[in-house]
Parts: structure tokens; sequence; C-alpha cells
């Protein structure tokens, strides 16, 4: 514990809301507990090239609110190379730093978990992603946001859809898990839900429009997981729809990005605060190449090298209920 007198806090990866407050959770967390705090610019490329910032209470004023990352975000092909991570080591020798806390998904914790073997540094990981695609926490830091805000864009979508009489086909992220597509879906009160997790085939899908044309839906919304299996993507997901039932008039909208920014949610604010804690104290404890999560909203800590090889479940009771919903 007392060999810690210094930490670095970086953000990795893809960015997601929430990044922010866990940052600003790190650096006032040091502060109180009278550490020295260094914010490293755009991950792992920043570390390699020296590229620090000291830290204090005041530095992380007014971001809480803020989508993105302050720190910046990147990845880094460098860092895969043990030349790089001696660079890396290098600089943070350099620059006196006796741990780190990684803030990114499951390739910024792998480098983590490189780094810390070869060089015995301590490391903490947060989850910070809008898939929820990581195992060993509930939730990761982005998702919530990001399913608001996909679940506001659907309901626009949903404004035009049926004004028209239209079938849209709605493409959201999530990598290759269907977290996002299922529970926005549900959420959004889409006719159906393509995730990678379940490929139930081109034929049920022709099945249910056709059951939901029938039952005098006059538009429908697909919401399609692009990391889906069905072998189409949706642009020609759509175009196979519109050969195979013409009774449709067909549209696509791929979300993007977009569901990488915004404001944070609260639920995302309180989650980065605890968490930034969590990460700190656990350094303190000693702890190290754990991964901090929350499962039954209680803070837990998992070993990397356990949370970088699996996945949350897709949530089969969830699937139960959109299917119901379908009716
Ligand atoms: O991991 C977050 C994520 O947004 C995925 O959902 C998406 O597939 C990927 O990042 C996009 O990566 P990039 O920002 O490099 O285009």
């Amino acid at each position: 514990m007392g060999d810690i007198k210094k930490i670095a806090v970086f953000t990795s990866g893809g960015d997601s809301p929430g990044m922010n407050a866990a940052i600003r959770s790190v650096v006032r967390t040091c502060a109180y507990l009278k550490l020295e705090c260094v914010g490293i610019y755009r991950g792992y490329q920043g570390m390699i090239e020296g590229d620090f910032k000291e830290m204090n209470a005041r530095s992380v004023n007014n971001i809480i609110n803020k989508g993105g990352t302050i720190l910046k975000s990147a990845r880094c092909k460098e860092f895969r190379t043990k030349q790089g991570r001696q660079l890396a080591y290098d600089q943070l020798k350099k620059e006196k730093v006796d741990a780190f806390v990684v803030i990114g998904g499951d390739g910024s914790f792998t480098g983590a978990m490189l780094f810390n073997k070869e060089f015995d540094f301590p490391v903490i990981g947060i989850p910070g992603t809008i898939d929820n695609d990581i195992f060993g926490t509930t939730f990761t830091l982005g998702y919530d946001t990001a399913l608001n805000t996909v679940v506001e864009a659907i309901d626009k979508i949903r404004d035009t859809a049926s004004s028209h009489n239209r079938l849209f086909f709605v493409e959201v992220m999530g990598r290759d898990v269907g977290h996002i597509a299922l529970n926005s879906g549900v959420g959004a009160g889409a006719e159906e839900i393509l995730i990678p997790e379940e490929d139930l085939g081109l034929e049920r899908l022709l099945d249910s429009l056709k059951r939901s044309k029938k039952s005098g839906k006059s538009s429908s919304i697909v919401i399609v997981a692009e990391g889906d299996k069905t072998g189409k993507n949706v642009f020609e997901l759509a175009e196979y729809v519109e050969e195979h039932l013409p009774i449709y008039d067909v549209r696509v909208s791929v979300l993007g990005h977009m569901q990488r920014g915004g404001s944070p949610s609260c639920y995302d604010r309180v989650l980065a605060s605890r968490m930034g804690v969590k990460a700190v104290e656990s350094l303190l404890d000693g702890k190290t190449n754990f991964m901090v999560g929350v499962k039954d909203n209680k803070l837990i800590l998992t070993p990397i090298e356990k949370a970088v090889k699996g996945h949350t479940k897709i949530d089969s009771e969830l699937i139960r209920v959109s299917d119901i919903m379908t009716t």
C-alpha cells in the first residue's frame, strides 16, 4: 500500500459516455487520499509517447456531464509489441508512475494484463464501452446512455414509419453481441430484433412480418445488431424483404457513432463515480490485474484474464418477453 504514491489514468478503445465521470472519480479519489495523479492522453499510444498531464481535483471540473473523454482515446498497434510496451514502461518510470487505471473494453484490458505480466506493474480496469460485452459486470459504462440514445432515435424513426406505412430496418452497434439491440428493441417496441446470439433465419423473419401485416400493423421496425449472423447486412436484408414481401415499402437507418455520444445518464455517472473510487482503493489495497464490475448493485473485482475471455450472456427471459410483445 505504501509504495503507491502516483497513479495514472487513461481511456482506451471505443469511447463511451461516462468515461469522463470515471476519470473525474479516479482523479478526485487520488486527491482525497493525497496521491499524485497523472492523465495519459490517447490511451496506450500516449503512454508510449509520454503524453502525460498532471491532474488535480480542479482538472476535472464540469466534466461529469460530458460525453466522450477529455483524455481522448485511441487504438494502439504498437502496444501489441513487446518493444512498444517497453517504451511505455520506460515512460511511466520516468514519470514516477506506480500504477495505472485503464478505462476501456476487453482489448484495452488485454494490453493491461500483458503489461502487468511483463513488468509486474499494478493495473486495474474500469469497463468503459457501450457494448456491455465484458464478463464480470452487469453493466459497462456507457451502455445505459447508449440504450436511451437508441430508443430515442427509434421513437423518431417510428414517427415517420407510421406516417408512410413503412418497414424500417435499424442497425445498432454492439460489436459481436446483441445487448443493445435486444434491450433497445424491447424498449422501443420493435416488431423484430435480430441478434448474433440467436440466428432464427430469414424465413422466420418473413413469417413474422407477414403476421404483423395480417394483424393490421401498417408499419414495423426491425432492429438489427451489427454483429447479426443472418449473413446479410442491413441493406441486403431490406432488399431481401422487398423482394419476398412486396407488400412492404422498406427503408434502412444505420444509427452509427451517435450511439457513442451524448451526456451520460445519471446511472452511468453514478456507476462511474463508484468504480473510480473502487479502482484507486483496490490499488492501495495491493490488488492488481482486476477489473472493477457491478453485480446486484454491489461493486466486485474480476481477474482481468477472466473478464477478457467471456461475454455477459444474452438475457433469455428478455428474448421471451420480446417474442410475446410481437403478438
Ligand atoms: O466497441 C464500441 C463500438 O462502438 C462497437 O459497438 C463498434 O462496433 C465499434 O466500437 C466501432 O469502432 P470504431 O469506433 O473504431 O469505428
